[in-house]
């Protein structure tokens, strides 16, 4: 979810369940199929190439009225924490009224794209999973949010490309996600998170619907005993979530308080030498106070590293 740079958002508006009538299922990696040939293979698959939505499907397009309207909404609806803040909703979500409907379309149009993660972030997570693969570092992988479960999928891509890798581990890829959009975040704490909230309750909080993530896995034949879906609110599910130890951690949740319960919840089982993903530390939302707070009260000075304008890693110390 980006504000900013619509260029680089992308979908939201869910199919329901997704693209089932016209998906194409994608092959399994052939024998003689090179690692980057079948990642891009899967690549294009969950950039949603090739598959097509019927016109209208999902389309409730927001015009730069609607976004003014929903602005001056939010205003009404934040003001008294808006007036001990000192602040405003435009500046909050740090966009003009056109800019918010150019990304909330923008999102809206792509509904057979399986992420809405950019290149160079899917590029920065195969990397990642490479390198914890190739050395050995033990645990599972989890993206907790989901979403449509494109960048799941490909992290679970990631054990068909390089098998010799996981030779002799049986990693699992998680898929952590309320299936129900984001949660309302509270003012009196979260501010900008809550008139984001109000903002994307326009397309719907990015509900999507489990059964057309699973169908989006099953279809690329990736839906098996190595992915397991942990459904609900993070602070339900992933306490007490039976993963064991993580090579890859990759948090996208948005808000603070989720960004938070998922540091609480996961950073203790990242393995030494794992890497940990937060997608939206350039969001203008909580999400950076929490990771700040989190590494500044843990003591943790391995260095937060840029993907690109949103996201950053840090790898856990050996
Ligand atoms: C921005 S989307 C994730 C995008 C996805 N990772 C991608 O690359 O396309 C955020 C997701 O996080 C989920 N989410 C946010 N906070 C959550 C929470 N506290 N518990 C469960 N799910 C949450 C939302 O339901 C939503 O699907």
């Amino acid at each position: 979810m980006m504000f900013d740079e619509p260029a680089h958002a992308a979908c939201a508006r869910p199919p329901d369940p997704p693209a089932r009538p016209s998906s194409p299922t994608l092959a399994a990696r052939g024998p003689d199929e090179s690692a980057a040939d079948y990642l891009g293979r899967v690549r294009h698959y969950v950039r949603g190439s090739g598959r097509r939505e019927p016109a209208g499907t999902g389309a409730r397009l927001v015009d730069e009225a609607r976004c003014r309207a929903l602005l001056h909404d939010a205003s009404a609806e934040f003001a008294p924490w808006l007036a001990q803040a000192g602040t405003s909703v435009e500046a909050l979500v740090r966009g003009t009224p056109a800019q918010l409907a150019a990304a909330l379309n923008h999102m809206q149009r792509e509904a057979s794209c399986l992420t809405m993660s950019s290149d160079t972030v899917i590029d920065n997570v195969l990397a990642l999973a490479h390198d914890v693969l190739a050395r050995g570092v033990p645990g599972d992988f989890i993206e907790a949010g989901a979403w449509r479960g494109g960048v799941a999928l490909l992290m679970r891509a990631t054990f068909e490309a390089w098998p010799d890798a996981c030779a002799g581990r049986r990693r699992r890829v998680w898929v952590a996600d309320s299936f129900a959009g984001l949660p309302r975040p509270d003012p009196a704490s979260d501010l900008a998170d809550a008139v984001m909230h109000h903002l994307m309750a326009s397309i719907d909080s990015l509900r999507v619907d489990r059964r057309g993530v699973e169908h989006a896995f099953a279809a690329a034949g990736l839906l098996d005993e190595q992915v397991r879906f942990l459904e609900g609110w993070f602070a339900d599910t992933l306490p007490g979530a039976p993963t064991g130890p993580l090579a890859l951690a990759r948090l996208d949740g948005d808000w603070h308080e989720s960004t938070m319960t998922a540091l609480e919840a996961l950073y203790p089982r990242l393995s030494p030498g794992g890497h940990l993903i937060v997608d939206d530390y350039g969001l203008p939302t909580g999400c950076a106070r929490a990771v700040d707070t989190f590494r500044r009260t843990h003591g943790i000075e391995a260095p937060l590293r840029r993907v690109d304008h949103q996201a950053v890693y840090w790898s856990k110390p050996i």
